[in-house]
């Protein structure tokens, strides 16, 4: 038994993967080096996460719809915007192209897409109620399944002209995003990349939320491993080539406590009313570094 409880293959049979190819020329050496490094006392996630080149193709056309969204969103928002014409937005363009958008009926949630003005860190209901305003900042996180594969990724909106402190905690989000993108090395360790983005943060005088992270993601909507962006996140599991995840921090200018006590049981806020900023992507790890998928 293999150190993920599966059953190896022989060397020249089919490798487990579906690729067809024989397991001597597909798995066979990555997961000798899973079996090592497990044996050594690293986290190793089970290889059933492992994303298939169908898998992969699969996410791929998924995440394709799921950033068209976000950039038909993006080339429409403004003041004035309410968030339920988001809402519609986004639900229109999915179903144009042969999708979903996976956040609707989502554990109940009640619309297609999340939408987080300021102090609100995140799953924000779009609500015709909610118009954006100039100076406001805003979080459009948006999600898809398409032919059973998933995609998720957010983007923040500087609604007119935005005051430079909170144009900063935008920037600030983004560039914590991408030092996680730089951290990241095949066989690295996921606690790496956690802490690149932490430093971002920590470093601008910013906080990150602790109960909210990114996740594996491709033929469930969340699946492990969870991605914590907090300063005490430990070393984390081994990037495995074919895992595929988010990284999408949230963080507050103000203290790091939420607030979860919406009637509504969705909205999170900061818990000092501060803003809070947040940018998420997806990736897989791949042999030499990883594919961004979604943005
Ligand atoms: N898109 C969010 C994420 O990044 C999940 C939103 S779930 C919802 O994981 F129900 F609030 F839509
Ligand atoms: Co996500």
């Amino acid at each position: 038994m293999a150190f993920d409880g599966m059953q190896d293959p022989g060397r020249n049979d089919e490798c487990w993967c579906g690729s067809g190819k024989k397991y001597k020329k597909c798995h066979l050496d990555a997961d000798g080096r899973m079996e090592a490094l497990a044996a050594q006392g690293f986290e190793v996630l089970p290889r059933t996460l492992l994303k298939t080149e169908a898998d992969i193709e699969g996410i791929r056309r998924s995440a394709e719809v799921n950033v068209g969204a976000l950039d038909l969103v993006e080339a429409n928002i403004g003041p004035g915007t309410s968030t339920e014409q988001i809402d519609r937005w986004v639900y229109d363009y999915c179903i144009d192209h042969g999708a979903v958008p996976a956040d609707l009926d989502y554990e109940g949630f009640p619309k297609s897409v999340c939408t987080s003005i300021n102090e609100v860190v995140c799953h924000g209901i779009p609500s015709p109620q909610d118009i954006l305003q100039e100076g406001d900042i805003v979080n459009v996180d948006m999600s898809t399944v398409k032919d059973g594969y998933f995609s998720d990724s957010s983007r923040m909106f500087c609604i007119g002209e935005v005051s430079p402190e909170r144009r900063r905690l935008v920037q600030v989000t983004k560039e914590a995003v991408e030092a996680g993108l730089a951290a990241i090395r095949p066989w690295g360790l996921l606690g790496d990349v956690s802490r690149a983005v932490n430093r971002v943060a920590v470093d601008a005088g910013y906080s990150v939320v602790r109960e909210f992270g990114g996740h594996g993601i491709g033929l469930e909507f969340h699946e492990d491993p969870w991605v914590g962006f907090h300063d005490r996140v430990g070393d984390g599991p081994v990037l495995v080539p074919g895992l595929c995840f988010t990284i999408e921090p949230m963080v507050n200018m103000g203290k790091a406590r939420i607030n979860m006590k919406d009637p509504n049981g969705w909205t999170v806020r900061t818990a000092d009313g501060k803003p809070s900023a947040q940018w998420e992507v997806q990736v897989v790890i791949t042999d030499d570094g990883y594919e961004l998928l979604s943005w």
